[in-house]
């Protein structure tokens, strides 16, 4: 994890390995308490945290692995989700509530509701969703 201060500005970049569910949710936990320490409002925050959790399981679960980066200025946090592959097939019914093509055994450990992709388009104000099959997945969300 890199963290560069400007005026105003923090950058948390954070390196998810796929399948690392041992690591899974430190990252959106460590943000979620920087958010904390910086005296966000704590309805922005969960927000953060539910978006960012939903990411990082996703990129764990359904990804070659990834990154991601948040950019946290006074009041309002970016996240830029990227990863490696191996795309979307159909984005449409990706995002659609229900939608799940996790295996047994990750639904066994309670993932695959189809409910992440969902979640972080509602919590997020602004929210963009871009795939390519064998380059990867790249999400945009603004927070404020
Ligand atoms: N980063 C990704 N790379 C490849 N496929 C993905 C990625 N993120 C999501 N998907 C696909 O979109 C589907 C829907 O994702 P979503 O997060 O909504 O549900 P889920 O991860 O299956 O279940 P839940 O998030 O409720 O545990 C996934 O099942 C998977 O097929
Ligand atoms: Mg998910």
């Amino acid at each position: 994890m890199a963290k560069i201060e400007q005026k105003n500005t923090l950058l948390m970049t954070f390196a998810i390995e796929q399948r690392n569910f041992k690591e899974a949710g430190e990252a959106s936990s460590k943000l979620k308490n920087r958010l904390i320490q910086l005296g966000f409002p704590g309805t922005l925050i969960r927000r953060v945290a539910i978006a960012t959790y939903e990411a990082e399981m996703n990129l764990v679960i359904h990804s070659k692995g990834g990154t991601i980066e948040a950019e946290i200025k006074p009041g309002v946090v970016k996240i830029l989700v990227v990863d490696v592959g191996p795309g979307i097939i159909d984005l449409n019914k990706a995002m659609k509530t229900g939608f799940s093509t996790a295996p047994e055994h990750v639904r066994e450990m309670g993932f695959g509701a189809g409910m992440g992709l969902p979640n972080m388009r509602s919590c997020a104000s602004e929210f963009a969703i871009t795939s390519e099959l064998g380059t990867g997945t790249t999400i945009k969300m603004v927070i404020s």
